[in-house]
Parts: structure tokens; sequence; C-alpha cells
């Protein structure tokens, strides 16, 4: 195998952001008053039954998660990214930190009154779900950790208790049919639907 020691066409650059194309999700978690709170958040990843969430401190969801370690991971499709947009330039913290003062944040305690979503009760967990997102999925907090290099947000591990999917997105009975669902995507501050099918991976079951 030979090495190639200069890579032609590429640059070493220093981004801001590296959010290089992930779903979006909308966190519902519980407010001290038992009102509900929804934090747009792209940084995530599943396996298993283990969901991580990236999470800023400073924020009202990680304050709840605190709290009360139960949230609903609600995902939804690319017909809903003006209703993400509405939610964005919000927090649900009543101190708006001053940094994201700065850059045009305000304080909003009724999240749900200003980007037409619905509250629909959850099974197992006290947040409610959002009718209009396709995946709404129950999940507990196991653990909260902060890292030492990078201070600014927290890794929160999540343990799924029960997935919700709308009916049309559903196949053979427990399957979501990846040729009707597509997840809304963040790229780099944009947001994107997915693009056509390119293939099966060799242990797709359907
Ligand atoms: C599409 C989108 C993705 C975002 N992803 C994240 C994320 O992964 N983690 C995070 O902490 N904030 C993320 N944010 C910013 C939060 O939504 C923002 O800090 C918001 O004020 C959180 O609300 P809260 O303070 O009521 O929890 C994202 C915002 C948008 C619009």
């Amino acid at each position: 195998m030979t090495i190639i020691k200069q890579i032609p066409n590429t640059k070493m650059i220093n981004p801001k952001i590296l959010y290089y194309g992930f779903p979006v999700i909308l966190l519902s978690t519980l407010n001290e008053d038992g009102t509900v709170n929804i934090s747009p958040l792209s940084s995530s990843w599943a396996l298993g039954d283990c969901i991580v969430l990236g999470i800023g401190l400073g924020g009202k969801a990680i304050e709840n998660l605190e709290r009360h370690p139960e949230c609903v991971i609600n995902i939804p499709d690319p017909s809903l990214w003006e209703n993400v947009e509405q939610l964005a330039p919000y927090t649900g913290k009543k101190t708006v930190p001053d940094f994201k003062k700065q850059i045009g944040f305000t304080y909003r305690k009724e999240k749900f009154d200003i980007c037409g979503f619905t509250p629909i009760n959850s099974t197992t967990v006290i947040p409610t779900r959002i009718m209009e997102c396709p995946i709404q999925i129950e999940a507990k907090v196991k653990h909260i950790r902060i890292p030492d290099y990078s201070p600014t947000f927290a890794i929160v591990e999540t343990q799924t208790i029960h997935v919700h999917a709308h009916e049309e997105i559903i196949i053979e009975e427990n399957h979501i049919d990846p040729n009707k669902w597509s997840p809304l995507i963040y790229n780099f501050r944009h947001y994107f639907g997915l693009g056509s099918k390119l293939g099966n991976n060799f242990r797709s079951e359907i």
C-alpha cells in the first residue's frame, strides 16, 4: 500500500461549528411548574436502547433533566422545518444567559404556543409528546457528564422506554419504513431532507 504524503485538494480549516449533518430532535422536558419545555437539538446518537444527547449548559433542557430525569425525543420530518425554526430563537430559561442574549435569544415559557405543535400525553414519562412528529421516543436519563476538556455542554445518556410512530411510516408491524420516513437534517445550520435512496445494507430486513 502506498501512503500518500500530501493529499491533493484538501486544506486544514478551523470552522466555528461542526454540524456535519444530524437529524433534528425536539426534546420535551418538564419545567418546575409542571409545564413542558421544547428544545430543538441536533447532537444525538442511538445504539440499542441508548440515546446520547449533547446539550449546552445554560439552557432550560439540561436544568430540567437534572431536576426531573425524563424526556421525550420527538423526531420531526422535513415538512416541519419551519415549525422547528420558529422555536429556534427562544430559551425556556427566564434569565437568558448573556452569550445567548447577544445573539438574539429571548425567554419563552410556553413554546407550544409559538410553533404550532400539539402536546399529547406520554405513556410512562411525564413530559408530553409532540403529536406532529412522526417518531416520539419516551426516555429516562441514566447519566449526565460534563466533559472536562469542553465544559460548556453535557453528555446525557438516556434509555428508551417506548417508541411511538405514526402509522403511515410503520411497516410489518414493528419496523419504520425507510421509504416513507425521512428525518429533518441540520447541515451546518441549514435544514435539509434526505435525498433519494441509494441502496440497502446487507442486514436490512425490509
Ligand atoms: C436545529 C437546531 C439544532 C440545535 N442543536 C443543539 C444541540 O444539539 N445542542 C444544544 O445544546 N443546542 C442546540 N441548539 C440550540 C438550542 O435549541 C437553544 O440553545 C435553545 O435555546 C434551547 O432551549 P432551552 O434553553 O429552552 O432548552 C439547536 C438549535 C436548533 C434550531
